[in-house]
């Protein structure tokens, strides 16, 4: 937390919000080998400088940083959802979405709040820990003429889940393997979900795990604190169950894979 933490948690913010600063402070060395790191996983240099505004963003802040945000937005106009997304999406859908409100974690520039609005849904809550996505969300909800029923939050749901509101469909695409503690944070997403949950991750095998540590000591040598991981499947989604959610949907994608849950 540190110096980072100068305004209360769960900040309700817009995109004028911020300062982002340029900041690539490691040695030049060091930063190659960070930067074909980044290419290969297909994340961009990190130039979000720390920014209020979250409780502790672990690194979020840094790491995912408006360029990445723009490509992001960029390729969602282009093509729409990806597969994993759209799977997702369809999990979602086959539930019913008329009227219902949604819950994303870790949503970065919204695209599937934004299909899930446009298939029915009522409202939309966005939960992230990087305020560099603010700017091309905005954009987004306004082309999707969905103003006003988009909430966007600096706030981490597994820390503070007290000041979220339950949903009814809750959603978290490729964040836990962002996040250390996957107990508490699909603990507190399960336990805001009313009627359905659905999330996805990396598989954890020798292959993953390999360009996981592989990822991870090249974040070591860098100013931050962001990791990545592969946390085990089956505790991943026994932690739901003891949330009382039941599986219901699985779908294994390459590199992501999908569980689907009803309550
Ligand atoms: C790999 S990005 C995925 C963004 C988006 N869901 C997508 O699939 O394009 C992971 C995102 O999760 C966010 N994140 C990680 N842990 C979080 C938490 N506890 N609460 C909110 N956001 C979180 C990070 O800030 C980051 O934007």
């Amino acid at each position: 937390m540190g110096g980072r933490c100068r305004e209360p948690a769960g900040r309700r913010i817009t995109a004028s919000s911020f300062t982002i600063a340029s900041v690539t402070r490691a040695p030049r060395a060091l930063q190659q080998p960070y930067r074909a790191v980044l290419r290969l996983t297909g994340h961009g240099p990190c130039n979000v400088g720390p920014v209020p505004g979250c409780c502790d963003p672990r690194g979020c802040d840094r790491f995912f940083n408006r360029r990445m945000a723009h490509r992001a937005a960029e390729r969602y106009r282009k093509r729409g959802l990806n597969a994993t997304s759209r799977h997702m999406v369809e999990f979602l859908e086959r539930g019913g979405l008329a009227g219902a409100t949604v819950l994303e974690v870790g949503g970065g520039v919204g695209e599937i709040q934004l299909e899930l609005l446009k298939r029915g849904a009522h409202r939309a809550i966005n939960l992230e820990l990087s305020p560099a996505y603010e700017h091309e969300a905005e954009r987004l909800v306004r082309d999707a003429g969905v103003e006003g029923r988009v909430e966007r939050r600096l706030h981490d749901i597994a820390v503070d889940p007290g000041d979220v509101e339950r949903a009814d469909v809750v959603v978290l695409n490729r964040v836990v393997c962002c996040y250390p503690d996957y107990e508490r944070l699909l603990g507190a997403a399960a336990d805001h979900a009313g009627r359905r949950l659905v999330f996805s991750h990396p598989p954890r095998n020798p292959i993953s795990r390999a360009v996981v540590a592989a990822q991870n000591l090249v974040f070591r040598l860098m100013p931050g604190e962001f990791r990545t991981f592969a946390h085990p499947p089956a505790a991943m989604r026994a932690v739901l169950e003891r949330h009382g959610l039941k599986p219901t949907f699985a779908h294994r994608g390459v590199p992501w894979q999908i569980a689907g849950f009803k309550r």
